[in-house]
């Protein structure tokens, strides 16, 4: 009995031990892990500030160092490869010289190749080859950096101008002296300045103010920034007539030079020019678009210059430069926030010009236009408030023809042409002027393939003189051909000549001719004083004056 009690008591003291071992071991072994966990956690702090101090710091440092120089740099790279695209000295040797314009032409040869790699691919081997370009004009800025540069102006409703204007100075104030007489400055609007990055470019200050209220056909005296010389403008007339001048495609060539002079000097004065699209032709070499904005300064800062965009604005790059327009909405500013109808976009807007004699749409070939669209939606509204008992003439540019028999750029309006077509044909616009194509072409009044007194007249002015040529080949048995009154692959700027309430002249100035001669000439008949005969036998025939009842 007692060998049994003693036998119990033992093994029940066994099992007490067992657990006692147990407690112990299972102690130790969590606060092992916990220690493990927290030298762990020691170590790996340690490991992560050693991280901080020897890589990321580093190289942080080296990130800020290497941003520091390349700004540095490339400040001073930006304006050496300006200074080589000019054919000017910047490193004062020679040999420094090469190597700067072996840089510069080989960064604009390897953006422009791959652009046209990419295009041919798009666009397939059968993109027509024109004739040799004649060489590029390239107009410096020979004055200090807070003077203005590429000076141009742009209506803003008809009593203000917007006063467009660059300095390499980024502090010059954006401030407008105006005045009727020179040297006298009565009043002064204050806009603002913008500017923008480009890859390795950086552009100067753009500003923009806008003066205003002004007396129509008045001549104003005016100084831009505060410094630097005087320019002259004078804004459009009240009433009519009113002389437009169309040129499209303009680029900065010797052709470019010879369309200005004609523009400027032989073809005779006008109030308002108007440019269906494609300016500089910078083609993404950005201080081609500082080059051209010298290059038309003396025309476009006396004479509002209103303006659409072409294919050659759009300047998009994917991933690199993903924004389109980007130089085109910084430099050429258009009232697409001002007049009855404001649009939203600089890509598309309307103005009135002669107290609401003439309303010009200018549409965007490369915004979206579908049906539906914010442009179609706005042409609609725009074209509605359009009263043609006021409106004698009714004009709207485009940069890609609706109607084109040239071999070149076949087709490319058509999907624009089907979207909006009726919406100017309901409207009675009366002339549709159109660039890209790089000749002049004119048709008869056209609506859905089919001459209709009631339409537009179609005219392609693609012709101010770009780097690329003309577009030598028309097609003969093309389907619009029966419809195309006049075709000629030569440079030279267009005139409409609004008369009175009923008639207009359209002439076309060739630019072959050492003097700006009348190559082409058309009476035009407003659709708003009742029915035309014919489109060249309009004026002959005479003008009822009733306005047209019904839109
Ligand atoms: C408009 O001008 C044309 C051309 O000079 C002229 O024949 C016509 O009679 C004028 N019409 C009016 C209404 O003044």
């Amino acid at each position: 009995m007692m060998m049994a009690t003693a036998a119990m008591a033992a093994s029940s003291c066994d099992r007490g031990d067992t657990r006692k071992k147990l407690q112990i071991t299972v102690v130790f072994l969590v606060r092992t892990l916990l220690l493990a966990c927290i030298i762990a956690r020691g170590v790996l702090a340690l490991i992560r500030v050693a991280f901080r101090v020897a890589v990321v710091a580093p190289a942080r440092s080296l990130v800020a160092v290497a941003g520091a120089a390349f700004s540095a740099v490339n400040a001073r790279c930006a304006w050496c490869l300006e200074q080589a695209a000019l054919g000017r000295s910047c490193t004062g040797t020679v040999l420094g010289d090469a190597v700067v314009g072996a840089m510069a032409s080989s960064w604009r040869l390897l953006l422009q190749g791959i652009t046209s790699l990419v295009f041919l691919c798009a666009r397939g081997a059968d993109e027509y080859v024109r004739p040799p370009p004649s060489p590029l004009v390239l107009t410096a800025h020979g004055k200090p950096a807070s003077h203005p540069q590429q000076v141009h102006i742009s209506m803003v409703g008809e009593k203000n101008m917007r006063i467009s204007w660059v300095t390499d100075d980024l502090n010059a104030p954006s401030v407008v002296e105006y005045g009727t007489s020179p040297g006298k400055y009565t009043a002064s609007a204050t806009g603002d300045h913008t500017t923008y990055r480009y890859f390795l470019y950086k552009s100067g200050a753009i500003h923009h103010a806008t003066i205003g209220p002004l007396e129509a056909s008045t001549t104003y005296h005016y100084r831009c920034g505060k410094a630097g010389d005087e320019f002259t403008l004078r804004t459009p007339p009240a009433r009519l007539p009113v002389e437009f001048v169309v040129v499209g495609d303009l680029g900065q060539t010797k052709w470019t030079a010879s369309t200005l002079s004609h523009i400027g000097g032989g073809g005779g004065d006008y109030d308002v020019l108007l440019l269906p699209g494609d300016l500089s032709y910078a083609d993404l070499y950005q201080p081609r678009w500082d080059t051209y904005g010298r290059l038309v300064e003396p025309l476009a800062s006396a004479r509002p210059w209103m303006v659409t965009q072409g294919n050659h604005e759009v300047e998009k790059i994917p991933l690199v430069e993903p924004h389109a327009f980007k130089a085109y909405n910084a430099r050429w500013r258009m009232p697409f926030d001002a007049g009855a109808s404001p649009s939203g976009s600089n890509l598309y807007y309307s103005f009135d010009v002669a107290g609401g004699a003439v309303h010009v749409v200018m549409l965007g070939s490369y915004a979206g236009y579908a049906a539906g669209s914010a442009q179609h939606r706005w042409l609609r509204r725009d074209l509605a408030g359009v009263d043609r008992a006021k409106t004698a003439f009714l004009l709207a540019l485009v940069h890609a023809p609706w109607y084109n028999t040239n071999e070149a750029h076949q087709g490319e309006g058509e999907r624009m042409r089907r979207a909006m077509e009726s919406l100017l044909y309901e409207a009675r616009v009366d002339v549709v002027f159109a660039g890209h194509v790089h000749a002049y072409e004119r048709f008869t009044r056209i609506y859905d393939n089919e001459a209709d007194s009631r339409g537009p007249m179609y005219i392609t002015i693609g012709d101010g003189g770009n780097r690329e040529g003309l577009a030598l080949k028309f097609i003969k048995g093309h389907k619009s051909a029966h419809l195309s009154e006049f075709r000629e692959a030569s440079f030279g700027h267009g005139r409409l000549r609004i008369l009175n309430e009923t008639s207009a002249v359209w002439t076309w100035h060739r630019n072959d001719d050492q003097f700006a001669t009348v190559r082409d000439e058309v009476w035009l008949h407003s659709l708003a004083a009742g029915e035309p005969a014919a489109t060249v036998a309009s004026a002959a025939g005479g003008g009822g004056g009733h306005p047209a009842d019904e839109l």
